[in-house]
């Protein structure tokens, strides 16, 4: 059996926040942060909406786009790390507010390589015959848990939401995947406060323990290596060279990271799918939307071979290459 992707949608916040707007909050240059990111800038989305909210215009997209309904979807998967709240699932507000009402939902929790866990995830379902059709969301809403004086993690992420849906198809699909992790490396990204081992009280919030805090050069490093290493086994599995690659989709952290594994990978810079200067890093959404943009500006068409790479807080990451 093939199983692929039949509709792709994605929404991003209207509200923009340029690296100008930046230097006018924290100690930093919109030079500074093109030449060490390559982001020029982000979408926030305005107090009071939830991640569910940005899920739900996505997910109604990808339904459009895929021609089916949401009574048609069987099981509802969101890859998020700022669920709208501890309980319920954010899939569960998402369920009810697209109308998915012959759908099982949960929320999946792998940061930025929530996307390919999620389509990893969703591919099984399918494949196994349990279910037709399985909704994907690659959603965060990161900037409620920025600390907004930081400069060394507030220039680096937006808000944003991207949805797949996945299905039998008749040619093409997933042709193979690889995700893995790495726990030793978890206080490398984290926001520590607020879950059930520290939960809230005035000295977390004193302490600014429900902000997310990250070691961003060990990470950078961790990601290079996360990144192509799984690309490569993936491509292996799939028996597929790089060469045969039409469509790199990498994780939108960081313009240098990208840089570097496409070196290790002898990809070269015009398969490269880029658009953080837009978003900076919308964690789970990132590659999503990146995949949505890509295919909407014609960088492949059915029948090439792609590429997605991501990694993440855990530390997780994930490739996959699918045959469109
Ligand atoms: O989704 C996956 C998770 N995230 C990532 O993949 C991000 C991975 N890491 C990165 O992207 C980079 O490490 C950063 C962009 C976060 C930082 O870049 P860097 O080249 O690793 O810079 P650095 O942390 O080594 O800092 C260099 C200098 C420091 O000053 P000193 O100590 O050399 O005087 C920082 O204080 O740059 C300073 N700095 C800034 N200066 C201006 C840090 N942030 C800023 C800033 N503006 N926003």
């Amino acid at each position: 059996m093939r199983v692929g992707i039949t509709g792709l949608g994605f929404y991003v916040p209207e509200k923009i926040l340029t690296n100008q707007d930046l230097e006018k909050m924290v100690d930093t240059t919109d030079e500074w942060i093109r030449t060490r990111t390559g982001i020029s800038e982000r979408r926030i989305a305005e107090k009071g909406v939830g991640t569910s909210d940005l899920a739900a215009k996505a997910a109604l997209s990808a339904l459009k786009n895929a021609g089916i309904d949401a009574t048609a979807i069987d099981l509802v998967i969101a890859a998020t790390s700022t669920p709208d709240m501890p309980l319920p699932s954010t899939a569960c507000i998402l369920q009810h507010k697209i109308g998915a009402k012959n759908a099982a939902a949960f929320d999946l929790a792998a940061a930025c390589a929530g996307f390919v866990y999620g389509l990893v995830t969703a591919e099984q379902f399918v494949r196994s015959g349990m279910y037709q059709n399985v909704l994907v969301l690659g959603a965060d809403l990161i900037s409620s848990y920025i600390d907004w004086t930081d400069r060394s993690t507030c220039i680096l992420f937006g808000d944003g939401a991207a949805a797949a849906v996945v299905s039998q198809v008749k040619s093409g699909g997933f042709l193979s995947s690889s995700i893995g992790s790495d726990g030793q490396y978890a206080e490398l990204l984290t926001i520590t406060c607020g879950g059930s081992k520290n939960p809230a009280t005035p000295d977390t919030v004193k302490t600014k323990g429900h902000y997310l805090q990250m070691s961003g050069g060990e990470v950078f490093k961790l990601a290079v290596r996360g990144m192509s290493d799984s690309v490569e086994k993936a491509l292996a599995k799939a028996n597929v060279k790089p060469e045969e690659i039409v469509c790199f989709v990498p994780h939108q952290a960081n313009l240098r990271i990208i840089d570097a594994v496409a070196e290790r990978l002898h990809l070269p810079k015009e398969k490269i799918f880029i658009n953080l200067q837009k978003y900076g890093n919308t964690s789970a959404a990132s590659c999503a939307i990146a995949l949505c943009e890509a295919l909407s500006q014609g960088k492949f068409k059915k029948g090439d071979k792609i590429v997605l790479a991501t990694f993440g807080s855990g530390l997780v990451w994930g490739a996959m290459v699918i045959e469109w």
